[in-house]
C-alpha cells in the first residue's frame, strides 16, 4: 500500500466513522439513477460557487486565527516555562512590577484593531459577491419552508402575469440540475419557516441561512458536479432538530426535467387493489395532515406525500424509504428506531390497517 493509498483510506474510514457516530444520512438510501452521495458535509470540498468563495474567504481567515494562536500559546508556554518557581526560596520574592507601558499597550490595542478590519475587509466583500449577485433569467427557482422537523419544497413558476406561484410540490429531497465552471446552472432558494427558526445548509453547496418566521431570506447554489448532497437544519429547533435533513439531488439537466415532468404529474386513479387503503387512509387523519393531489387529502401540516415514493428517505432523513420502514413509520412514527417526537401520532392502528395504507402508499411515484 503506498502512502498516498494509505491516507486515503485512513480518510475514507475517519469519514465513515464519522458518518455513522453522527447519523449524517441515510447512505443506503440511494435509488438506480441516483448520482453517487457525496459522503460528507465537507466545507473544504466546495462543488458550488457560494461554497468556493466562502472556501476561499476561509483560508486566509483561518490562517490568521492560526498564527495568532500559535504566537500566543507559544508565549504562554515560554513565560510558564521561563517564570516557572525554580525553588523554595523563589516563593518569598516578587517579580518587579511593571504599570503603564505605553508602548506595549499600544501595540496591542493597534494591531489587534488593524486585524479585526483585514478579517471584517475579507469577509465583507465575500458576503457582497454572494448576497448582490443578481438572478439569472434561467435560473431555477424554488420556495422552501422549514417545519418542525421537515422541508416543505415548492417548484416556482411564473404564471401570466409574471407572479411567481407554486408549480409542484415536494419535501425533504431537492433536485435541481448541474452547470459547469464555466457555464454555471443557478437554483435560487427562498426560505421561509412555519414556526420557529431553522437554518438551510449544505455545506458543500452553500453557506448556511437562517429560516425565520414571517420572513423570506435568501440563498442560491450553482454546483458543477452531479452527486447527492448532504446537508442539515443548522440552527437547534426543537426535539428531532437532528433528524430535519436535507437532501440535495444534483443531476444532469436531462435527468432533472425527468424528474420534474413526474414531480407534476396528478394521478387520477386510484389501483382496485389499493381501494382499501386508500378509503383508511382518507377516513383516518391522515388526510387531514398531508396532500394527495387528485384526492380529497389536502393537508398541509406534514408533507405532500403525492410523490411519496420517488424519496430516498422518511420523516427528514430519519431513515430509508423501504418498505419495511414505510410499515412501521405509517404504525408508529414516535418509536424508538423511527422519530421519536415528531408531531406525526401513533394513530394506534391494527396492523392489517397499516399493511392497506402501506400498500396504497407505495403506489404513489
Ligand atoms: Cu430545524 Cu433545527
Amino acid at each position: 500500500m503506498t502512502l498516498k493509498n494509505g491516507i486515503r483510506s485512513c480518510k475514507n474510514l475517519a469519514v465513515r466513522s464519522l458518518v455513522a457516530f453522527f447519523g449524517l444520512g441515510t447512505l443506503a438510501a440511494q435509488q438506480a439513477d441516483d448520482p453517487p452521495i457525496r459522503a460528507i458535509q465537507n466545507i473544504f470540498e466546495p462543488l458550488s460557487t457560494p461554497a468556493l468563495k466562502i472556501h476561499e474567504t476561509s483560508i486566509p481567515v483561518l490562517l490568521i486565527c492560526a498564527g495568532i494562536f500559535v504566537l500566543v500559546t507559544s508565549l504562554l508556554i515560554y513565560i510558564v516555562v521561563k517564570f516557572r518557581q525554580r525553588s523554595e526560596a523563589d516563593r518569598h520574592i516578587e517579580p518587579p512590577q511593571v504599570y503603564g507601558s505605553s508602548h506595549i499597550e499600544l501595540a496591542w490595542t493597534v494591531i489587534p484593531i488593524i486585524i479585526t478590519v483585514v478579517l471584517i475587509l475579507i469577509t465583507a466583500r465575500t458576503i457582497g459577491e454572494i448576497q448582490n449577485a443578481p438572478i439569472p433569467e434561467d435560473a431555477v427557482r424554488i420556495r422552501v419552508v422549514g417545519h418542525q422537523w421537515w422541508w416543505e419544497v415548492h417548484y416556482l413558476k411564473q404564471d401570466e402575469n409574471g407572479e411567481w406561484v407554486t408549480d409542484f410540490i415536494t419535501a425533504n429531497e431537492i433536485h435541481v440540475p448541474v452547470g459547469t465552471r464555466e457555464e454555471p446552472k443557478r437554483t435560487h432558494f427562498i426560505l421561509e419557516s412555519a414556526d420557529v427558526i431553522h437554518s438551510f445548509w449544505v455545506p458543500q453547496l452553500a453557506g448556511k441561512m437562517d429560516v425565520i418566521p414571517n420572513r423570506k431570506n435568501e440563498l442560491w447554489i450553482e454546483p458543477w458536479a452531479t452527486g447527492t448532497y448532504l446537508g442539515n437544519c443548522a440552527e437547534y429547533c426543537g426535539t428531532q432538530h437532528a433528524k430535519m435533513k436535507i437532501r440535495v439531488i444534483v443531476n444532469e439537466p436531462e435527468a432533472f426535467e425527468a424528474w420534474a415532468a413526474n414531480q407534476r404529474q396528478v394521478p387520477t386513479t386510484v389501483e382496485p387493489q389499493v381501494a382499501l387503503g386508500h378509503k383508511l387512509f382518507m377516513d383516518y387523519a391522515c388526510a387531514n395532515c398531508h396532500t394527495v393531489d387528485g384526492t380529497i387529502a389536502d393537508g398541509v401540516f406534514g408533507p405532500d406525500l403525492t410523490k411519496l415514493m420517488t424519496r430516498r428517505t422518511l420523516g427528514s432523513g430519519a431513515v430509508d424509504n423501504t418498505p419495511e420502514n414505510l410499515f412501521k413509520w405509517v404504525r408508529d412514527p414516535q418509536a424508538p428506531d423511527m422519530k421519536p417526537g415528531c408531531l406525526m401520532p401513533d394513530m394506534k392502528m391494527l396492523d392489517s390497517e397499516v399493511k392497506e395504507i402501506v400498500a396504497y402508499l407505495e403506489t404513489l411515484k
